[in-house]
């Protein structure tokens, strides 16, 4: 069962390369045929509904839109950055709460270090990706710290600041690190002194290690990221893509959002679910998560183990409606009112 081994956190080098490995996702349990199902004792019984419950714990990873120019325009600045020390660009994904931004970053790391693997394969002591996430508050100490960390190099917190910056930046060279990866960034307030030294310190990486450099974050022009002049700096430096929430309104978003509905609901492991039954409510799916694809997933793969606790094994309408989403999600939907049965309002006769 996934759930049993503590897993290494995504910005540790175990753990992202479990990620990257795919080490980390199940196999997807098949459905056993109803003869079988019926022999199963109690005990099997649960380790099979258990198995299907990780299972649709587990992200389903959807080509979205955004996810696809996302990855799509990292990979083309790779190329273009390669072997530049001047002149680099990097990349900034900015957008609402989860819309995606870590999913997307995530997985254009994937994909180049999968790619610098099969190029150069046995690359002992490689490490072609670093994902770290900005912590709330950073010093540029603080940001050092986290790509130690994720190095899984030695240090103390009572370590010169400059001494750590450039050993840091030493070892990222020396690894063959090209492609760093910066989350929650929105939490580097240029306004601030601490936020703009911390930005610094990324300003410094940025220049003295030959890598792309990808950052993702909250509404970050709302956030001040652009504003000042270090965010003409990094304005210039850097081209923007923003993560958005599905739309319902055009023919073509219907098309993208009933995909994505349908994506998910190809990988249910549910025994009488019957397949389309989700696309044809994606209206409905649509008002309920207002075009978040997490709480998306959420509602669907809740409501298919729910499905398989009650023993109906498909989702119905009773299902979606017993799930309580994220509070934005709930805060926005509206439930139509219940509608009148046909004879209210009529007198009854004399
Ligand atoms: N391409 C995708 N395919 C399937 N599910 C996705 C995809 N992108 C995002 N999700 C779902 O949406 C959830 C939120 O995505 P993610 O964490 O990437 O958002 P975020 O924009 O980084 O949010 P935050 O600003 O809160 O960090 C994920 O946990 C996952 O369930
Ligand atoms: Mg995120």
């Amino acid at each position: 069962m996934s759930g049993d081994f503590p897993r290494h956190p995504l910005a540790t080098k175990e753990g992202w390369s479990t990620f990257v490995s795919g080490a980390s996702l199940p196999e997807p349990p098949r459905l056993l045929a109803a003869a079988d199902l019926d022999r199963l004792d109690p005990d099997e019984r649960e380790l099979y509904d258990c198995a299907r419950q990780d299972y649709h714990g587990e992200l389903t990873l959807v080509a979205t839109p955004d996810i696809l120019k996302i990855t799509r325009a990292g990979q083309r600045l790779i190329t273009s950055n390669r072997g530049k020390q001047l002149g680099r660009k990097g990349l900034i994904v900015s957008g609402a709460s989860g819309t995606g931004k870590s999913t997307s970053i995530t997985q254009l790391g994937k994909i180049h270090q999968v790619d610098v693997e099969r190029r150069a394969p046995g690359g002992d002591g490689r490490i072609p990706v670093v994902y770290i996430i900005v912590p709330p508050d950073a010093t540029p100490k603080m940001i050092a710290i986290e790509i130690a960390a994720f190095l899984g190099l030695p240090y103390s917190s009572h370590e010169n600041p400059h001494f750590l910056t450039h050993s840091v930046a030493g070892v990222l060279r020396k690894v063959g690190c090209s492609l760093v990866l910066v989350d929650e960034v929105h939490r580097l307030d240029l306004r601030t002194r601490k936020g703009a030294a911390a930005s610094d310190e990324l300003k410094y990486f940025f220049d003295s290690v030959s890598a792309t450099f990808v950052y993702a974050g909250l509404d970050l022009a709302e956030n001040g990221m652009f504003t000042g002049t270090r965010g003409r700096q990094i304005a210039g430096r850097f081209i923007t893509l923003h993560t958005s929430a599905f739309g319902y309104a055009t023919e073509a978003e219907k098309n993208n959002w009933r995909m994505l509905v349908a994506t998910l609901e190809s990988g249910l492991r549910l025994h009488r679910h019957k397949p389309g039954t989700l696309v044809s409510d994606a209206a409905y799916l649509h008002e309920r998560t207002s075009g978040m694809i997490g709480s998306l997933d959420q509602l669907i793969h809740d409501a298919a183990n729910e499905a398989i606790d009650d023993g109906t094994e498909k989702i119905t309408r009773e299902h979606l409606k017993a799930i309580t989403l994220d509070t934005a999600a709930e805060e926005q939907y509206r439930p139509p009112p219940p509608r009148k049965p046909a004879t209210a309002g009529r007198r009854a006769g004399p």
